[in-house]
């Protein structure tokens, strides 16, 4: 799969070195997903719906599924073998469980009325619709604030260096995105050495991508003509 030129941003190797703030983006673009959903719900047929649509709806089946294993696989794991007693991560794991389950199934529930809106047609119960983005916004929010304070908070303090470097692959892995550091490797093998290109694979900018510099920011900024902050 290539997430390089979708349309809600991609994800760049550089991102890899970073894992904390690569979940802290993606949750970012929920966030903006949200709004969108919400936007979309009060007015299925305006101006861009078609697109905005079949945005979301990539999301929701392919991105979104991604960032939930990412979270269950290969983050939680390292960040329960790290957690101290008083952390309560076990208690957090529970929510967190209960509530992927939960986004998934409404996820799942969404995807009829964003397929008829992407085909420029109504959706089929135009309230159920609304209703569901409702419940699908409100859980999302109360998921992303426990996510962004509890979660992120707490792998910021517990993680080692080597555990995000461990994570940085098994994201490239999943992601299906070069990790910069094979790039590095590849050039150091190559039988030209290009120092100059050695240095440019391996140092990341340092800067991450708000949801507001995303394509999908764009989008849905020029949809709902509302920028992102
Ligand atoms: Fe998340
Ligand atoms: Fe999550």
């Amino acid at each position: 799969m290539n997430l390089t030129s979708e349309p809600w941003g991609s994800i760049e190797p550089s991102d890899l070195l970073d894992p904390i703030g690569l979940l802290t983006d993606e949750h970012d673009r929920q966030l903006a997903l949200g709004e969108a959903l919400t936007r979309l719900a009060d007015e299925p047929q305006g101006a861009g719906a078609a697109r905005t649509a079949e945005a979301i709806l990539g999301y929701l089946e392919r991105r979104l599924p991604l960032h939930v294993a990412a979270e269950i696989e290969d983050f939680y794991p390292l960040l329960q073998g790290r957690a101290e007693y008083s952390d309560e991560f076990e208690q957090f794991l529970v929510a967190m469980r209960e509530e992927h389950d939960a986004d998934g199934t409404i996820a799942q529930e969404l995807a009829e009325p964003l397929r008829a809106i992407a085909s420029g047609k109504s959706p089929p119960d135009a309230g159920q619709f609304q209703t569901r983005v409702r419940r699908f916004t409100a859980l999302q929010r109360r998921h992303l604030l426990w996510e962004n304070q509890t979660i992120l908070g707490l792998a910021r303090k517990r993680l080692e260096p080597e555990d995000l470097a461990r994570i940085g692959w098994k994201l490239a892995a999943r992601y299906g995105v070069p990790h910069p550091e094979a790039a590095r490797a590849q050039t150091a093998d190559s039988q030209a050495p290009n120092p100059a290109a050695n240095r440019a694979a391996s140092a990341p900018d340092g800067k991450r991508k708000s949801a507001g510099e995303t394509a999908f920011g764009r989008l849905t900024s020029r949809v709902f003509g509302r920028k992102k902050k």
